[in-house]
């Protein structure tokens, strides 16, 4: 059974990839600085979960900052999955510097981790925001990544040029994951689909930038998590697509979140977002036949399950800031 570094553990993606790994008997060293960017409750709440299982050791460090590379001194670890940034295009455009330097520098630190103590897998998340304005839908990792339309995309184009240039230099193993939209249970706050939850339930307006006739392909957390860890396999260096495969406008989310909650959306349109992208849609073919990868969860369940969960977490979840 192998150990990994898991950086963003706390987050949404890396915790449950975390849980996944442990369940399969590896060791997760997990690190995060469970900085503010949305509510840290919810990253309280994941932690300690993790925090519960024999197999999951912490650090609560910043990954931008290069001492973080002794950290892990005298650590074995069989590889690295960087699932830590900053995420979100729209709050790149008001502080791109703290994107820069969790996604680029944390990377770079992340990437001589395993150049200095012998790790050969490198996994880094990216984002299909790297795609730019108008690529064919859906979108094949073959399409141009060179005009990020926004810091946060940039942030991770340039992740990915270093981990290309340590895959040259120290023949580390990359993947490099371009996930779309990821959603389930203790999702993020500062996405439609908890907030929508939370806003239905609780009466509150259900607030959307534009007309809501822009879509997303969303994918399940689980299976998210579960082609995280079969991205781990030996590849060279390899972009592939993982998420984005049911694509859904945001007015019929509302729809179906409307349905499964039994509640009616008090719907207020506002100004669309320039930052918003109008719709992304992958194309998971080279993961399903690199990967194997195959999603198990459709929206209908995958949303039933977020929803249950909120019921059965509500009385802190209610409370969970979905600004
Ligand atoms: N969730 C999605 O829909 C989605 C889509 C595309 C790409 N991604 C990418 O997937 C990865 C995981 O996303 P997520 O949804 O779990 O986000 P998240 O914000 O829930 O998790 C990221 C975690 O990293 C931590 N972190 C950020 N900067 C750090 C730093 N400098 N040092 C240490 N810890 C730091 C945060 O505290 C957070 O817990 C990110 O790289 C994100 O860009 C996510």
């Amino acid at each position: 059974m192998a150990n990994y570094l898991v950086t963003g553990a706390a987050g949404f993606i890396g915790a449950r990839t975390s849980e996944l790994l442990m369940e399969q008997g590896h060791t997760v060293v997990g690190i995060d600085n469970i900085n503010d960017a949305y509510d840290p409750r919810m990253k309280e709440y994941r932690l300690k979960k993790l925090m519960a299982k024999p197999g999951f050791k912490f650090h609560k460090r910043d990954i931008s900052e290069k001492s973080v590379v002794e950290v892990f001194k005298g650590e074995k670890i069989d590889g690295v999955i960087n699932l830590a940034a900053r995420a979100g295009v729209r709050f790149s455009v008001e502080n791109p510097w703290v994107f820069l330097e969790s996604n680029v520098m944390g990377t770079l630190n992340m990437l001589e981790v395993c150049k200095e103590y012998g790790c050969k897998k490198f996994i880094l998340a990216s984002t299909s925001s790297i795609y730019g304005e108008n690529p064919p839908y859906p979108t094949p990792e073959t399409a141009s990544s060179s005009e990020p339309m926004q810091p946060y995309a940039a942030s991770k184009k340039g992740a990915e040029a270093l981990a290309h240039s340590y895959h040259h230099l120290y023949d580390i193993d990359v993947t490099i994951l371009r996930f779309f939209t990821v959603y389930g249970p203790a999702g993020r706050p500062d996405l439609a689909m908890l907030r929508f939850v939370q806003w239905i339930l609780e009466g509150k307006p259900v607030r959307i930038n534009g007309d809501g006739n822009q879509s997303r392909g969303f994918t399940y957390i689980d299976d998210i998590a579960r082609g995280t860890i079969a991205a781990l396999k030996p590849v060279g260096y390899e972009i592939i697509n993982l998420g984005g495969h049911e694509v859904i406008s945001i007015n019929e989310l509302v729809s179906l979140t409307e349905e499964l909650t039994g509640k009616k959306a008090v719907v207020e349109y506002g100004p669309p977002n320039l930052a918003d992208m109008l719709t992304n849609q992958a194309d998971v073919s080279k993961a399903r036949q690199m990967l194997g990868w195959e999603p198990q969860f459709n929206l209908r369940q995958g949303m039933k399950n977020l929803i249950d969960w909120y019921m059965a977490e509500r009385d802190w979840a209610k409370d969970i800031l979905t600004p």
